[in-house]
């Protein structure tokens, strides 16, 4: 089995050859992160989490994990203005690119950036939300996740990107050994998320596979 990649080359070529290029200062963005290793979400992705903002209309949003602040500002943009977004990194150069992204995209009103390591930010955060996007350290998915339930809203959304991870959480014969603690945590992490009492989840075997989690206060047991 390959590995790398989660679907068949020639669907993902395909997807990216008929989704629109982007323009633009969004354009630019992918041009510095393809050029500086800057993991961004795929253009698959970002056509998805689009439709999801606008069949969700959120009035706020969580995301964990904004590197250069490529898919805030993607978000930020299909929502349009009266959304407002909270993103958490814990890297300061990326905070410090983010930040400049934001203002060269006329978003910094919108996006507010709170450097610093995940988990002790969202100990603080008390504020709910309608989407929250995780799309930080694949390991710590779990650790997010515990504080991400008590933030989201009922009936809101709960996006994980990465689950499938190059294909290896789904397939034994192709886990690099020293991938075998996060894989093993990513297993746990979705067969949670999939049976999890209050959660309706999809995954969906697009980018590097992401899961969409729908909350339902009240428990998907009761009429
Ligand atoms: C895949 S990138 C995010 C990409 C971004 N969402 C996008 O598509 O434009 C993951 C980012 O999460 C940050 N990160 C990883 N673990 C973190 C943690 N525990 N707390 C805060 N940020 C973290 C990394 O520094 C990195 O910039």
């Amino acid at each position: 089995m390959a590995g790398e990649k989660i679907n068949y080359e020639y669907i993902t070529e395909y997807l990216h050859q008929i989704l629109p290029e982007t323009t633009g200062y969004l354009r630019a963005m992918e041009e510095y992160a393809n050029k500086n290793d800057v993991p961004i979400i795929h253009k698959e992705m970002k056509a998805f989490l689009e439709v999801l903002c606008k069949v969700k209309k959120p009035d706020r949003i969580l995301e964990i994990g904004s590197a250069i602040g490529y898919s805030a500002s993607c978000m930020a943009l299909a929502c349009g203005n009266c959304c407002q977004i909270t993103t958490i990194e814990r890297d300061s150069d990326m905070t410090t690119l983010a930040i400049n992204n934001f203002e060269k995209l006329g978003l910094s009103d919108q996006i507010r950036i709170i450097e610093g390591d995940a988990v002790e930010v969202l100990s603080c955060l008390t504020s709910k939300y309608d989407m929250i996007f995780i799309d930080a350290a694949k390991g710590y998915y779990n650790e997010f996740f515990e504080y991400a339930i008590n933030l989201i809203n009922d009936g809101g959304l709960i996006i994980s990107d990465n689950v499938l991870y190059k294909g290896m959480t789904a397939e034994d014969s192709i886990v690099k050994r020293r991938q075998k603690t996060i894989v093993g945590r990513m297993r746990e992490y979705l067969i949670m998320l999939c049976n999890h009492k209050k959660l309706t989840t999809s995954v969906i075997p697009i980018g590097d596979g992401v899961a969409v989690s729908i909350y339902n206060e009240r428990g998907n047991d009761i009429e």
